[in-house]
């Protein structure tokens, strides 16, 4: 597997923020089934292993999974404050719950599981999301999950970039580069005016 040409330019990014803590939240905007835009912030997960796949978790039973799985396809809106720079990746989305049949998307899923904290595993436990809140804390309280056993709330979701845009605001003019995916690992490369 080749790495794609933004690679190395979002691991400077990544590498040069590593000390700030949201330089790795995104926005991940999905489309409704009547097609009006929907966006939130996403924790970085890190990337597939072997390939340019963008790692993502989520809950089953929030919204953006039916919007994924009426249109699979998302964008990505990262900006590096210390940089600078906003990488905007257009690509299809896989949603990796318990019953995926792929078994190294499933090994994935639980690496992935077991590589997060308690207290996010706790959440796949809690009451369904934006459902109404009901003043008793007891729903929130439930046991710590098994770290080696997934609940069947816990998605992993894959973002397979087609597009990226990228832009630093470095230099005047600024830079913007678009990269896209033409073929089997094939990416076209071009600067474009900012
Ligand atoms: C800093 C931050 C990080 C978040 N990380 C995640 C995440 O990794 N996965 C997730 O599903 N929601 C995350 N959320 C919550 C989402 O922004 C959103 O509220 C939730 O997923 C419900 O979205 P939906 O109704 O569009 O599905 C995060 C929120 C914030 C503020």
């Amino acid at each position: 597997m080749n790495l794609a040409p933004w690679r190395s330019i979002l691991a400077r990014s990544l590498y040069k923020s590593r000390n700030l803590r949201e330089s790795r939240y995104f926005q991940l905007a999905t489309v409704t089934p009547e097609g009006y835009p929907k966006n939130r912030t996403v924790v970085f997960r890190d990337f597939l292993e072997q390939s340019n796949q963008i790692k993502i978790i989520t809950d089953s039973r929030s919204e953006k999974i039916e919007q994924i799985e009426a249109k699979n396809w998302g964008e990505i809106c990262w900006y590096f404050s210390k940089t600078r720079e906003q990488f905007r990746m257009g690509g299809e989305l896989t949603l990796v719950g318990a019953s995926y049949p792929d078994e190294d998307l499933q090994k994935a899923r639980l690496q992935t599981w077991q590589n997060i904290s308690d207290a996010a595993r706790m959440q796949f436990a809690w009451p369904t999301p934006k459902t109404a809140r009901v003043e008793d804390t007891e729903p929130f309280s439930s046991p710590t999950p098994d770290p080696t056993m997934p609940l069947d709330t816990f998605i992993l979701v894959l973002l397979n970039p087609q597009v990226v845009d990228y832009l630093t605001l470095r230099g005047n003019p600024q830079n913007r580069t678009i990269y896209r995916l033409t073929g089997e690992e094939v990416w076209e490369v071009q600067e474009v005016n900012p």
